[in-house]
C-alpha cells in the first residue's frame, strides 16, 4: 500500500534518517531530487564559462593558478552532482541532453557577463558566498548521496569565496581606478546574486514540499536574508557602497532591510532571455560536439579491452 509506505517514509525523514538509493521513496521525491540536483549540476558546469573567460587575462601567475583551480573545482562539482543524480535512476547522457537542448534550467546568475577583472573577485565573494549559504544546509539534506556530495563541495566553495574577497580587498586598497572597478563589479553583481536564492517564499512552488521532505532546510527568503546580513558588513569593510538606496539596518530585528528585487528581470533571465543565455548554451553545445570523439574513443577502447579479456 502506497499510503503506508509514504507514512513510513515520512517518519524516517522526521527522525532525520538518510534516504539511500535503494530505499523506497515516493515518485515525487525522486522527481524533485532529479530536478534540483541536475539543475545544480548544470549550474556548476555552465558556471565555468563566465570565469573561464578571464583565465588567459589574469594579472599574475598567482591569480591565474587560483582561478584555474576554482574553475576546475566547478567542473568537479558538476561531475559529483551528475553522479548523485544517477543514483536516482537517470542517466548522465539524458541530463546533459536536457541541458544542451535548452529544456533544463540552471542558475540565472551565470547568464551575466564578466566585463572586467574585478568581476572575478565579485563572483567569488558574492556568487560563491550565496552558493555556500544555500549549500551548507544541503549537507543535512535527507537524501544521502546529495548530502555527502555537498560536504566536499562546500569546503571548496569556501576557498572560492575567500579568494574572491581577498581579490576585492586588494583592488579596494589599490589605486582609485582599481577601487572603481571593484565598485562597478559590486553594482552589477549585487542584485543578480540576491536572485540566486530563487523567487520569494510566496512565489516558490516547490519549497513547501521540499522543506517537509527536508531536502531544503530554509526557505528562499530566509537564506537570502542570511546572505544579506553576512555580506553587507563585508562590503562596508571594503569601503564599497551597495547599489540599493533602501538598504538599512533594522535595530529592532537585527537584520538588514533591502529594496525590492526586480522579479521581471529574474523571470526574463530564467526564461532564456538574459544577457548571455544564448552564448552560454552555444558554448556548451560546441564543447559537447568537440568532445564527442573523446567519448567515442574511450568507449571503443573499453570495448576492445572487454573483448580481449573475454578471448
Ligand atoms: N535560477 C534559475 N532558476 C531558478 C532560480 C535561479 N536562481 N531559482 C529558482 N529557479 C527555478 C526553480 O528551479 C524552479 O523551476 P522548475 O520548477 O522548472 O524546476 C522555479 O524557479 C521555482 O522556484 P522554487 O519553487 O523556489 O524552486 P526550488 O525549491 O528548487 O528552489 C533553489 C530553488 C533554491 C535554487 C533550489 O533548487 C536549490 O537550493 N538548488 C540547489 C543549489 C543550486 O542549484 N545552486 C546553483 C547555483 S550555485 C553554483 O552553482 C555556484
Amino acid at each position: 500500500e502506497d499510503s503506508v509506505l509514504e507514512a513510513r517514509f515520512q517518519a524516517r525523514i522526521d527522525a532525520e534518517e538518510k534516504i539511500e538509493p535503494n530505499d523506497w521513496m515516493p515518485a515525487a521525491y525522486r522527481r524533485t531530487l532529479v530536478r534540483q540536483i541536475s539543475q545544480h549540476a548544470h549550474s556548476e558546469i555552465i558556471g565555468m564559462q563566465p570565469e573561464g573567460n578571464w583565465i588567459t587575462r589574469a594579472p599574475s601567475l598567482r591569480r591565474k593558478a587560483a582561478l584555474l583551480a576554482k574553475v576546475q573545482d566547478e567542473g568537479g562539482h558538476g561531475m559529483y552532482l551528475y553522479a548523485a543524480a544517477e543514483t536516482l535512476g537517470v542517466s548522465r547522457e539524458e541530463l546533459v541532453e536536457q541541458l544542451v537542448s535548452g529544456k533544463a534550467k540552471y542558475s540565472s546568475i551565470f547568464n551575466y557577463p564578466t566585463l572586467n577583472w574585478a568581476d572575478i573577485g565579485a563572483i567569488g565573494w558574492l556568487v560563491d558566498g550565496a552558493a555556500i549559504m544555500n549549500q551548507i544546509p544541503l549537507c543535512r539534506c535527507s537524501y544521502g548521496p546529495y548530502a555527502r556530495a555537498m560536504i566536499r563541495v562546500c569546503k571548496e566553495e569556501s576557498f572560492h569565496q575567500r579568494q574572491g574577497y581577498e581579490l576585492m580587498l586588494t583592488l579596494c586598497r589599490g589605486t582609485p581606478e582599481q577601487k572603481a572597478m571593484a565598485q562597478d563589479a559590486l553594482n552589477r553583481w549585487w542584485w543578480p546574486s540576491l536572485m540566486m536564492f530563487g523567487p520569494s517564499d510566496t512565489e516558490s512552488v516547490h519549497s513547501g514540499q521540499t522543506m517537509a521532505w527536508k531536502i531544503k532546510r530554509f526557505s528562499n527568503d530566509e537564506l537570502r536574508q542570511k546572505f544579506i546580513d553576512a555580506t553587507v558588513p563585508q562590503g562596508h569593510f571594503l569601503g564599497l557602497t551597495f547599489p540599493d538606496p533602501d538598504l538599512a539596518f533594522d535595530e529592532a530585528t537585527g537584520h538588514w532591510q533591502h529594496g525590492e528585487i526586480d522579479w521581471s528581470e529574474f523571470a526574463r533571465v530564467v526564461a532564456g532571455d538574459g544577457p548571455c543565455n544564448r552564448q552560454r548554451l552555444a558554448a556548451k553545445r560546441k564543447a559537447e560536439a568537440d568532445g564527442a570523439w573523446v567519448r567515442e574513443a574511450a568507449l571503443a577502447h573499453a570495448d576492445k579491452r572487454r573483448q580481449r579479456q573475454a578471448a
